[in-house]
């Protein structure tokens, strides 16, 4: 009954632990809620009044299926203002969310006999959506030597004749970590050397603790030329569920989505866009972010400082997201055996939802995200020690 492609696609882990969690919460339990890649905050009032307004106006029909004019201008002068990239909006797309975007540029730009690499631990949604393409993903292993960051060498590494695309994500999902200038230099020599696409997803952008942020695209117009830069609203202002991303790059290949989520999705919700132009426009729009940006900061230091002084547990610091990643692998045993078992036992046992490692290509690992309250942060943090404790080898 089922087609090839819809075996072939793993269920997001992040999403199953998220439903087992509010199972339990249902019951009556008190779960404390690690596991969501979502910010706790609301979204900011002057957000919500654009789209009220805007359905007050009549904003409820359909727009253009890749984004209106007025978001796609918006978006333009985004990346002008921040990041200092000039696109024309023929170089934009708008699209339910960030990950519709890689899904459509994955679709429109990879297929059967194509390798993409993509760097681990990674965003559990890459590999599959480039399943779902029909290519080969190539993992480039940054796990094992450490760094937890591509490298040159590491790269280089992975490339084949038949390489068509790198996926970059910075700061990273589920690491935390940030690429320096210097690095994304190294790396863009090689992807000019080798001459194929990069996909450098930029949704936590503004979620930045330590250092600086940098797009691979503002190295050079070369690389520029050949990145498409995949961002959205969810993260920075609170606005997961309004499912608003958008994609800027070669004309070719945004106008190949845009044909694509013609015939799938058609356009982004109506009003929701509206609510975009507000988040990205809006005098208010910077200082919005910075209290997030702080708040997420605070937790950042609390978590990372409670649980790199816990002996045997090694803590890469996150300069960015809201994740933290620590590996548990000498915590595993014949009790505990995986990261999926920790994740499964911590849940059961101390009702705290986090997300194993496996599914970021990381076992051995599990992601903690701090996207919630400080009470929250304290008390979870404290029954993870707890089990720790419990499931110590001798
Ligand atoms: C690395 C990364 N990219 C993309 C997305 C998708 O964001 P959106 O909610 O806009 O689809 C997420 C969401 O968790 C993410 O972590």
């Amino acid at each position: 009954m089922l087609s090839e492609l819809s075996k072939r696609i793993e269920p997001s882990s992040t999403l199953a632990i998220t439903a087992k969690a509010k199972q339990l919460k249902a019951e009556g339990k008190k779960v404390i809620g690690f596991g969501a890649g979502e910010p706790d905050f609301d979204t900011p009032d002057y957000i919500k009044q654009a789209a009220i307004e805007a359905l007050k106006r009549g904003e409820t029909k359909y727009t253009p299926a890749a984004g209106t004019l007025q978001l796609k201008k918006a978006i333009v002068q985004k990346f002008r203002k921040e990041n200092n990239l000039t696109y024309g909006t023929d170089q934009i797309t708008v699209n339910c969310g960030a990950k519709h975007s890689l899904f459509n540029i994955i679709l429109c730009t990879v297929g059967p006999g194509d390798e993409v690499i993509i760097p681990s631990p990674y965003w559990v949604s890459y590999t599959e959506m480039v399943k779902a393409a029909g290519a080969t993903p190539v993992i480039a292993d940054c796990i094992t030597r450490g760094t937890l960051k591509l490298t040159p060498g590491i790269l280089s590494g992975r490339i084949t004749e038949r390489t068509k695309l790198l996926i970059l994500n910075s700061p990273s999902n589920p690491t935390g970590v940030l690429y320096t200038r210097e690095e994304l230099e190294a790396l863009g020599k090689i992807v000019l050397q080798h001459d194929f696409l990069v996909i450098s997803d930029e949704i936590y952008e503004h979620l930045v603790y330590d250092g600086v942020f940098t797009s691979i695209a503002q190295i050079s117009d070369e690389l520029k030329e050949r990145t498409i830069i995949v961002n959205g609203v969810s993260k920075a202002y609170s606005m997961t569920g309004w499912r608003i991303g958008y994609a800027a790059g070669d004309k070719q290949v945004i106008a190949a989505c845009g044909k694509l989520q013609s015939h799938s999705t058609s356009n982004p919700t109506t009003f929701a866009q509206s609510g975009a132009v507000a988040a990205l426009t809006s005098e208010e729009g910077p200082a919005a972010i910075e209290r997030m940006r702080i708040e997420f900061g605070k937790r950042r230091d609390f978590v990372y400082n409670e649980l790199s002084s816990i002996s045997d547990l090694s803590v890469p610091r996150p300069e960015g997201a809201f994740y933290i990643f620590p590996n548990i692998e000498r915590y595993l045993s014949d009790k505990v055996k995986s990261s999926f078992d920790f994740a499964e036992k911590i849940l059961s046992e101390k009702l705290v939802a986090l997300v194993p490692g496996e599914g970021f290509g990381a076992p051995g690992y599990v992601r903690i995200s701090y996207a919630t309250s400080m009470d929250d942060l304290a008390e979870g943090i404290g029954r993870f020690k707890a089990f720790l404790k419990e499931i110590k080898p001798a």
